[in-house]
Formats: C-alpha cells, structure tokens, sequence
C-alpha cells in the first residue's frame, strides 16, 4: 500500500467539491493524486473548473464517457479497478452522488481499500433518482462520511453507519463559493453578455425533467409564461439540450439560451439574477449563501437545510409564473428567516484535511 491519497472526480459538482480538500491536503502536505473518470469531459464540463478553482491536471483521465446507467457505471469499474491496484493508494476520496462516486466506492471497498464520503448521508428519499441510490451504497461502502448538514448525520446513524465514522464538517462546495467571492464580478458579466438589470437565471438537468419531451414541453410552456414577465437567462446543460431546442424554448424574445458556463460566470450569473430556477443539487446550497430566492422544479430535496436555513422553495411548474411574479413584486418565496447552515463558513475543506490525516497516522 502506497502513502497516496487519491481523488475520484468525474463530473461538473464534483471539481467544485474536491478543489478545498486538495487545497488543505496540499497545505498539510498529504501525497495525493487526482483521478478523473471522464464521465463529464466536454471543456466546459469540465476542463474550465480545474483551470478556475486551481486544482491539479488530473493525474489521469480514464475517459469513460457517456452511456447507459450499466455501460458507464460498467466502464468505470473495470477503469477505476486497473487504476486502484495500479496505485494501491492509502484512501480514495469520493464526492456527492454521481455514478463516478459509486463505482469508486465499490471498486474500492472490494479492493479493501478505505473510502471517505464527501457529502455523505443526503438523502431525497425518493429512489427513482439515480443519486439516490449512489448515495445509498456509497455511504454504506464509506469508512469516512463526511457530512455537510446535522441532518446527514442523522439519517447515516439511521442506517447503521458507526458513529464514529461520521464527521459533520460543513459542506465544501461553499468553501469553493466564499473563496472565489471576490471574482464574481455581476456588473462585468452583465456588461459582457449584455444582460438586463433584472433578470431570472435558470438551469436544468434531472432525468425527471429533461428526457421526457411532453415534459419538457410543459416546462417550455410556464418558462415562456415567466418570460411574459422577466427575461429568463438559461445555460443549457448537454443533457436537454436537443429536447429544450426541440420543444422551442429560444422560440420567446425574452428567453436567452447560452452553452454551460465555467463556474465563475456561472455563479456571477446567480449572484447578479433577482431568482433562479433549478433543480441542480449544488445551486440550492449556492442560492442559500448568495441570499438569491431559488425556485427548485422538484417534489423533493436532498438538501432540507436550504429551505429551513435558505433561500430555497420545492415549485411544480404549475406554481412557477405565480411565484416569480410574486418575487418581481418584492416577496420571498421562502418564509424562513434568511440564515446561514452551520459550519458553511467556508472551512470544510480543513476539518476534512484534519480528519484525513489523523485517520492516515492512525492506520500507519
Ligand atoms: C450527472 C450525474 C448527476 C449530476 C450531473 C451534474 C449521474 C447518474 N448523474 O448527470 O447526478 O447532477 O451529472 O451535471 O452520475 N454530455 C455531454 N458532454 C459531457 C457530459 C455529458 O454532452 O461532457 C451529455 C451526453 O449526451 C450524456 C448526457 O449528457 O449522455 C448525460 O451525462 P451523464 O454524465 O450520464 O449524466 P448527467 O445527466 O450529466
Ligand atoms: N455550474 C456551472 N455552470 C453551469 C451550471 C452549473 O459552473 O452552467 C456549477 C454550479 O454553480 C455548481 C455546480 O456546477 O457549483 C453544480 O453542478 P450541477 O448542477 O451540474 O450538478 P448537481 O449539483 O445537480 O449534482
């Protein structure tokens, strides 16, 4: 066994969640390598989040690419598998709830060799979500579970994970939003795009959204109605692209469609907007600390705090137009008192770093 302490990274939330903990294992100067499967790989998926949040080139890039749940997850076995003996490394790192996060777990915990979770214990309760099941699995392949919210820690002890493999860190993704603040730049960005001085940012992606066209025809119909009121500004993310175009969803003059943007446009693009919409996982935790109302287009949440603590409110679309029009008038769309979830302080990436190294000295 190697002293290595290896980072599994393979899709857009992912680079964003591993950049502080490389940073603080850097700091504490662990040995480590960035192992990225190729899940995401178009440049803007991708390649623009190690050149903006100063992560390492990945170490390799085991190009896995797109494909069924069974074809990709599949790739990834046998990829992270040669990868892992190759380099027998002392811990994996896992992050969040993509099929990249699954399979490095197994792979690993059938190599014995110990994972830690980070984001470990979300849970939607709802298993028609791919996530939902990675989450599940992964937390019970974890010897570390990192946990962002006390609600977390709560559902882990639930399934019988050890108390004492169970650390509530705060949630590293917001480490990444407080770190880079100073370069969300919203006059800038408005000037370069050309952007309205109020406007609603949207982003969408959940299979339960996007792959069904009469769904997606649904959708097109209440954004068009909240366009009637607001300029919508939407970047589109690969998965519905060709069903958003079909369903004409550029077919209103106040709707803008634009590629997916890098991680700093992106959150100046939240920062600058009056309300998003979304059903992206991250973007609620980012609305929370931005203080942005957030209209998430989804029965459900992994992520409770950020409508107890946030900004953050679960919409049908039905309720959509309605809601926004109320946010344009001046409402909140969430009663809750404006508050900041424990620990998001921006110093997750620290305590996991503690965490890690104290667990590498004990195992020796
Ligand atoms: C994945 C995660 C999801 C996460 C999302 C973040 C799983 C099961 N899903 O969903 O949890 O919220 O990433 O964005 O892991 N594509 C490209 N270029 C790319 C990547 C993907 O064009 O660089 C297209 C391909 O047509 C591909 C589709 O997007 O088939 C879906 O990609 P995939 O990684 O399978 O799932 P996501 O929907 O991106
Ligand atoms: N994001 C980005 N560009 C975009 C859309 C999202 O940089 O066009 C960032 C967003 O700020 C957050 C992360 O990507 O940090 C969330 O990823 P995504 O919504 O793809 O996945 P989820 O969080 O739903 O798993």
């Amino acid at each position: 066994m190697s002293n290595e302490v290896v980072h599994i990274v393979g899709a857009r939330p992912n680079f964003v969640k591993a950049a502080p903990v490389v940073a603080a294992l850097r700091e504490r100067g662990v040995r480590q390598a960035v192992v990225h499967t190729g899940q995401h790989y178009d440049d803007r998926m991708s390649a623009v989040f190690f050149r903006e949040l100063g992560l390492p080139r990945p170490d390799v890039d085991l190009g896995v690419g797109s494909g069924s749940h069974a074809e990709q997850t599949a790739a990834l076995l046998v990829g992270l598998e040669a990868e892992f003996i190759s380099r027998s490394p002392a811990f994996v790192i896992v992050y969040g709830d993509v099929n990249s996060t699954l399979a490095a777990a197994l792979v690993a915990a059938k190599l014995h060799i110990p994972v830690a979770h980070v984001e470990a214990g979300l849970r939607s309760f709802d298993m028609t979500m791919p996530e939902e099941v990675n989450r599940r699995v992964t937390d019970q392949l974890s010897d570390l579970a990192f946990a962002t919210s006390p609600e977390a820690v709560g559902h882990l002890v639930n399934e019988g994970v050890a108390v004492d493999r169970v650390h509530l860190v705060g949630n590293p993704m917001i480490d990444t939003l407080l770190g880079n603040l100073d370069r969300f730049d919203t006059a800038a960005l408005r000037e370069s795009l050309g952007l309205p001085d109020v406007y609603a940012a949207a982003t969408l992606h959940r299979p339960a959204n996007v792959d069904d066209p009469a769904i997606v025809a649904r959708l097109v119909a209440r954004l068009h109605e909240v366009a009637d009121g607001v300029d919508v500004v939407m970047p589109v993310h690969p998965r519905g692209q060709a069903a958003f175009e079909a369903a004409g969803l550029a077919d209103h003059p106040r709707v803008r469609l634009l590629p997916p943007l890098g991680y700093l446009d992106f959150v100046t693009l939240v920062r600058g907007s009056t309300a998003v919409i979304t059903d992206s996982g991250g973007v609620q935790e980012e609305t929370t600390i931005l203080g942005v109302p957030c209209l998430t287009l989804r029965p459900n949440t992994e992520r409770p705090i950020t409508i107890t603590h946030g900004t953050n409110r679960l919409v049908t679309d039905t309720e959509l137009p309605g809601l926004m029009a109320k946010i344009l008038a001046g409402d909140r769309p969430n009663g809750a008192v404006d508050s900041i979830p424990p620990l998001w302080d921006g110093r997750a990436g620290e305590r996991i770093a503690a965490v890690m190294v104290g667990e590498l000295d004990r195992r020796g």
